[in-house]
């Protein structure tokens, strides 16, 4: 029998790029279990619920595309986030010791001296977009140096990385635009990674999946995918966050003491709080692998359920005074970073560009306030600022 909700929550509507946590509250109130018909989708909104799905890879898979429509399999082949066990652990085994915690820690010096020099770029100013300039300009240089981009290609990558993430209003799929800047990427990044064939293998990503494909364990025609979505994954989940937190400074919602700790850096529940509070990827899907109920529903084999990070990071059966932003709150179970086999790669990197990142910005400039209107990204996943124009008051 076809289930009818109320219209209630659509994730590509300007009501949800604009506020979509008062339709959250509903769902997770009303309908915990909610038909979308438009998308012909479910969505997830309790913070069990969502954990639970994330934890079952094998009834909710990744397999066939975790977005809507036409942004399903933009990667391409090699997208550790589009693919299951055991092909998806193999492919994510040769990314994985770069990107624990202890070796980040190794690339903290590169990170907070690329913050040093847009910084340095704007210190003559007295107007800056904070947005173009730093939230969005940090992430994309440091996951770039992390792959081995030459520096000579860093200005011509970034604006291609730009172009190929750029996501226009009305948006039903990447523009033609979009797929020229994609085309263009890859052909670059596959040679990067080829030229580093049968070497001594660089310190780089590329030196890994070259020896990778060395090994027999990945094959060249999974470089696009896998590097693809590092530079997504690293790119606006990062600016996203570190602009929700100029965005808190700029209009005086936070305080600079608030977010420095006696080290003078941003402490790392600030941080966790603020991927609580408004998740940078809102939400992504699955598609069942078999019928299955869920709060009383039977829905069948094939459909595509989003589970909602963000409606389950401010869930109150969870945390007490959801929507208030507690910056001292131990807020680090919070589903921002997913959970499971998928759970964030970046984590450690994405924290440690975050704290590096505002700490030396906070260091650099005096305190700065909202001019004019911040535009968000125009993402039905991705919530954060492209644009943050602010005013530094000396
Ligand atoms: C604040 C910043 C970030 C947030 C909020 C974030 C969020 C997420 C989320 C929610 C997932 C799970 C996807 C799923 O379940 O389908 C994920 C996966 C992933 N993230 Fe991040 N991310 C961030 C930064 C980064 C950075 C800096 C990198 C760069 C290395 C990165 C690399 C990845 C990769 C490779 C995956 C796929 C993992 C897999 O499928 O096994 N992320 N991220």
């Amino acid at each position: 029998m076809a289930v009818i909700h109320p219209d209630i929550y659509d994730p590509v509507s300007p009501e949800a790029h604009e506020n979509p946590y008062p339709a959250y509250e509903r769902l997770r109130d009303e309908y915990p279990l909610y038909r979308i018909e438009k998308h012909n989708a479910w969505a997830l909104s309790r913070y069990q619920d969502v954990k639970e799905g994330l934890r079952d890879w094998e009834l909710f898979s990744s397999a066939q595309g975790v977005e809507l429509g036409e942004y399903v399999q933009f990667f391409g082949p090699g997208s550790i986030q589009e693919l299951d066990p055991p092909r998806h652990d193999v492919l994510r085994k040769i990314l994985a010791p770069r990107f624990l915690n202890r070796r980040i820690k190794d690339y903290e010096p590169m990170i907070r001296s690329s913050a040093q020099e847009l910084v340095a770029n704007f210190q003559n100013k007295v107007e800056i977009d904070l947005g173009a300039e730093f939230t969005q300009k940090l992430p994309i240089l440091t996951i770039f140096r992390i792959l081995g981009i030459p520096e000579s290609e860093m200005g011509w990558a970034t604006t291609t990385g730009l172009r190929m993430l750029n996501r226009p209003p009305n948006e039903n799929g990447p523009t033609t635009e979009a797929y020229e800047a994609r085309s263009q990427l890859v052909e670059f990044l596959e040679k990067e990674v080829e030229r580093r064939r049968n070497t001594d293998y660089p310190d780089d990503v590329f030196g890994d999946m070259a020896r990778a494909i060395d090994q027999g364990l990945m094959e060249s025609r999974e470089i696009q995918g896998l590097s693809l979505l590092l530079v997504a994954a690293g790119m606006e989940t990062t600016t996203s966050l570190m602009g929700t937190i100029v965005h808190a400074l700029a209009t005086r919602q936070v305080s600079r003491q608030e977010l420095q700790s006696a080290q003078g850096d941003l402490p790392q529940t600030a941080i966790d709080e603020f991927l609580r509070f408004d998740a940078p990827a809102q939400w992504l899907a699955r598609v069942t692998t078999r019928d299955v109920e869920i709060h009383g529903q039977t829905i069948q084999k094939g459909s595509r359920v989003l589970m909602i990070f963000a409606s389950a990071n401010r869930d109150p059966r969870e945390f007490e005074s959801p929507d208030q932003l507690i910056l001292t709150r131990d807020g680090s179970r919070n589903l921002a970073f997913g959970e499971g086999v998928h759970f964030c790669l970046g984590m450690p990197l994405a924290r440690l560009e975050a704290k590096a990142g505002i700490s030396e910005l906070l260091k650099a400039t005096p305190d700065f306030e909202m001019i004019g209107t911040p535009q968000r990204y125009q993402s039905h996943v991705i919530r954060g600022y492209e644009s943050l124009p602010v005013i530094l008051c000396p």
